[in-house]
């Protein structure tokens, strides 16, 4: 697959700024077939150190709340300002579990490989994520997860790089299909596999960060081959 738009992000920023597979490749595949126009407040769910905030402005010129828990606001505006994008680009440091914003606010939800830490529950999506959307606004995710469930025998080349804890947050299109066919407050309209999964994680494998080193090991012995990228596009009723 070809992507054009990452492609021309610098090689060395992304290597310095990646927190997992290639969040520029994913919010590319993911973005394609949704309409983002420069009037839109995007709320970027667990943006990390904002490598898809940076792309949600340059590329869509939307105004993008780059909300995390790990990274500080002030580390990530350091960046943004850099970039010359601190009027575009809002850094907001709050957990997902509580955010700090007004009801209806957002004309879209986007997240990337984070939504698995803490959107596998229930209630998460209609008590903590959708009333932050407006009526119609767009939702999408994309995360790592497993093709099938495995948690009751997990594969011995997972564990070389995570722990059962970790992979507890990994599930298959179908689980979160029934979790989020629950819903009352969201359309869902697709749940699939993204195919930038290899090329993704070859980057991200690529990076020399610790996290990293260890998922070399896990993928170098074979544990791609029970793992996928999982996009979830949905609408807020
Ligand atoms: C693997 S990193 C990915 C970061 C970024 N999206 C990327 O792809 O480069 C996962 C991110 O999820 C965020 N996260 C995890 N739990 C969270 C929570 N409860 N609220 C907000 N962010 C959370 C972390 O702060 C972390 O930056």
């Amino acid at each position: 697959m070809k992507y054009p738009k990452s492609e021309q992000y610098d090689k060395q920023f992304l290597l310095e700024n990646m927190m997992g597979p290639n969040a520029l490749k994913i919010l590319e595949e993911l973005t394609e077939g949704i309409k983002l126009t420069s009037d839109m407040k995007i709320l970027d769910l667990g943006c990390g150190k904002g490598l898809t905030s940076i792309f949600l402005a340059k590329e869509f010129g939307v105004q993008v709340y780059a909300t995390d828990l790990w990274i500080t606001a002030a580390e990530n505006f350091e960046r943004f300002k850099k970039l010359g994008l601190e009027d575009r680009i809002i850094p907001i440091h709050a957990n997902a579990l509580d955010l700090p914003y007004a009801e209806n606010y957002f004309d879209a939800v986007i997240s990337v490989d984070s939504y698995h830490y803490f959107g596998n529950t229930p209630e998460f999506m209609d008590t903590k994520l959708a009333p932050y959307i407006k009526p119609n606004g767009i939702i999408a995710l994309a995360f790592p997860g497993f093709k099938k469930d495995y948690h009751n025998n997990l594969p011995s080349e997972l564990l070389i790089s995570w722990g059962a804890e970790d992979l507890d947050t990994f599930h298959s299109c179908k689980w979160w299909h029934e979790l989020l066919s629950q819903s009352q407050t969201i359309n869902i309209e697709s749940i699939s596999e993204l195919k930038c999964m290899e090329e993704a994680w070859q980057d991200w494998l690529e990076c020399d960060e610790e996290h990293a080193i260890n998922d070399r090991a896990s993928m170098n012995a074979g544990a791609g081959k029970y793992m996928n990228l999982i996009a979830i596009k949905a609408k807020k009723l």
